[in-house]
């Protein structure tokens, strides 16, 4: 890649052949660490965490890690003068200042928009608010290849919080994308996808159902991706003490699923997931988290124009 900056804010920025290229050079990391180990020295990578992280901040640490290079930021907005008032446009342009290139999350949808207008180093969207959540989505469709060797001709089942759900949102937009993929849609009412997004689906002439009831979508899964039913995006306590264990995947309630089903999760699990299901061998959001780290190697890389 090269000439002007690339961004990532929605995973409909890359093309598909993009996102195959990325594949592609994560599959070679995969093979050939050692190729990889120096190609980032002298280059810096700024993390700005306005909200909690886990998988993507530590993810996107140790892949600018295992590339050579060193990172900066903060896991905290109280930790940075985001807590004396600092907007986030002077944020980023003071990142912009001391790192080749910014991962950024914000609980304010659009806020890495803002932040792209500010700066010319590239900008990737960590996940803001029930938007969206692009590196999620790159770090599903690597598992999804690595496992099923394809990204076409299945039926997936989403479960949990479909309304504010991003990266539901986002992997859906990614696999509307691919050939012959039914959407199993599995939710209590209260948190059914957007009408916006089952609109997109029924514009490109994709099948998709929904269901109250797990156990009534199993049988037919080839991908089951469990999400959580996230506390701070409800406006009041007692609507998401209702609807918090709407759904909790047990050994029992896989009896009838196909024997080489995928499980997925964007973690973190709060009871939707049952820790007996760990050693079952269709578990792969383990895995999936791991990927989560190669597929940001190869997003930073040709986001630099590396690779
Ligand atoms: N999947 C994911 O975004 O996890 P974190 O919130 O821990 O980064």
């Amino acid at each position: 890649m090269a000439g002007k900056v690339r961004n990532l804010i929605n995973i409909t920025d890359l093309s598909v052949e993009e996102i195959e290229h990325l594949l592609e050079v994560a599959d070679d990391i995969i093979a050939n660490p050692e190729a990889y180990q120096d190609i980032c020295a002298h280059k810096k990578l700024a993390t700005l965490f306005f909200e909690p992280s886990t998988r993507t901040r530590l993810s996107f640490t140790a892949a600018m890690m295992e590339l050579g290079g060193n990172v900066l930021g903060f896991s905290d907005a109280n930790s940075s003068s985001a807590k004396k008032g600092e907007s986030v446009s002077d944020t980023v342009i003071m990142a912009g200042c001391y790192a080749d290139i910014i991962a950024m999350r914000h609980p304010k949808e659009g806020a890495p928009v803002v932040a792209a207008k500010k700066t010319t180093v590239p900008i990737i969207n960590a996940g803001d608010g029930g938007h969206f959540h692009p590196t999620q989505t790159l770090t599903d469709l690597l598992t999804i290849h690595r496992k099923k060797g394809r990204l076409d001709n299945f039926t997936i089942g989403l479960c949990g919080d479909l309304m504010f759900g991003r990266t539901v949102h986002s992997l859906i937009e990614a696999l509307l994308r691919h050939e012959n993929i039914r959407f199993m849609l599995i939710s209590p009412p209260e948190l059914r996808l957007p009408e916006y997004m089952k609109e997109k689906m029924t514009a490109v002439g994709a099948e998709w159902k929904e269901f109250e009831k797990l156990e009534d979508a199993m049988p037919e899964l080839d991908i089951l991706y469990m999400t959580r039913v996230q506390k701070e995006r409800f406006f009041n306590e007692e609507d998401y003490v209702r609807l918090k264990n709407s759904y909790v995947l047990d050994r029992a309630k896989l009896v009838p699923a196909k024997a080489d089903m995928m499980i997925m999760h964007p973690l973190p699990r709060v009871n939707e997931i049952s820790v007996e299901v760990d050693d079952d061998p269709r578990a792969c959001y383990f895995y999936q988290a791991l990927c989560g780290k190669y597929i940001r190697m190869a997003l930073i890389l040709y986001l630099l124009g590396m690779k």
